[in-house]
């Protein structure tokens, strides 16, 4: 198969329409069998429940090419199950985690032509999601959905090497306790982008979220979780309800142990522990793991050790390990690489 004319290293992380999507639609109580389709464009009814009350969940992940030139997903069974959670929060119903995973390998397979090569450093963004598509005025679920997964490729997240970034703690709250962030919903996005669009302009790279009900408490950023190193080596990363449960953060916490014999712990972590911590990093599908050199909390400055040039000795070690198990070097434990033949 030959693979599309595109200058793979040079790919930036942005929509670019690929050849094929799959589409299923949901009626009268089930699910149609899917298939894919050649059209990118949606239409839906101007009342439909996605447009007015926000009821659609989605999910990221990626295919890559491994070092033998096999075609992979990395845990799409997780992403599965974790948007049937989003789906049940929202009153939609599940697409079932199996044929989830399917729909994933037909839109790989349909284009494997956008797959990024080996050591191109880009991968295919797969997004699948869901959303009420038929007329609801009155405050209740939609009876009608889409869902669908497309596929765009993208670039590295870490252009020209890995530069630390600059975070600062937010006012603004991402999610309430017992409120929706613990799934993967649109509306929790929706309501971030004050936040984020502030903080670009105010010079930050991302914002950290505490806890909305006590402002006390590491939470996440708005698109990754949270990993600390303390000074004797320790991995730990916040325990909350209201956090997204991030695959990369759970995969890193198992290399973490497994491969490189830390202590990892997923635990409360106070806001005024951080500055004792060695290394930050954030964490998610986009980045892996990228460094955080510097966190600014009105004015108060927390600079970790490693600086604003390099990542941390522990951060590197779970970035090069992880990134060595999807890419095929590194052996992967049971069930984490899912090959698309
Ligand atoms: C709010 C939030 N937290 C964490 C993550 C990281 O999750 P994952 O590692 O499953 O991509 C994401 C990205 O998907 C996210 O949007």
């Amino acid at each position: 198969m030959e693979k599309k004319n595109i200058d793979w290293s040079n790919l930036g992380f942005s929509y670019l329409k690929t050849d094929k999507r799959f589409v299923s639609n949901y009626k009268d109580g089930a699910w149609d069998k899917g298939a894919l389709t050649g059209d990118d464009q949606v239409t839906i009814n101007e009342c439909a429940g996605v447009l007015q009350y926000a009821q659609t969940v989605f999910e990221g992940m990626k295919a890559y090419t491994t070092e033998d030139g096999r075609i992979v997903i990395f845990r799409p069974d997780l992403n599965a199950s974790r948007m049937a959670d989003s789906a049940r929060r929202l009153e939609m119903p599940v697409y079932p985690e199996e044929k989830f995973v399917e729909a994933v390998e037909q839109v790989v397979r349909a284009n494997a032509a956008w797959v990024p090569p080996y050591g191109s450093g880009a991968t295919l963004y797969l997004r699948p999601y869901m959303f009420g598509t038929n007329a609801v005025i009155g405050v209740k679920p939609a009876d009608e959905y889409q869902f669908r997964v497309f596929a765009t490729p993208v670039g590295p997240y870490f252009k020209g090497g890995v530069k630390p970034l600059t975070i600062r703690v937010s006012d603004f709250d991402r999610a309430a306790p017992h409120g929706t962030g613990h799934i993967k919903a649109g509306l929790n996005y929706a309501m971030s982008l004050h936040a984020i669009v502030t903080a670009h302009a105010e010079g930050y790279d991302e914002n950290m979220y505490l806890d909305a009900a006590t402002h006390t408490k590491v939470e996440e950023t708005g698109g990754a979780n949270f990993l600390f190193v303390t000074k004797d080596g320790k991995v730990v990363t916040p325990k909350s309800d209201s956090i997204l449960p991030s695959i990369t953060r759970r995969s890193l916490m198992y290399v973490a142990k497994e491969y490189l014999g830390l202590e990892a712990e997923e635990r409360e972590i106070a806001f005024d522990e951080v500055k004792d911590f060695a290394e930050c990093g954030l964490c998610g599908t986009a980045a892996v793991i990228s460094p955080v050199g510097r966190i600014v909390d009105h004015g108060q400055e927390i600079c970790f050790p490693a600086g604003m040039e390099t990542m941390g000795p522990v951060t590197q070690k779970l970035y090069d390990t992880l990134t060595g198990i999807q890419m095929g070097r590194i052996e992967a434990p049971k069930g984490w690489i899912h090959v698309v033949e």
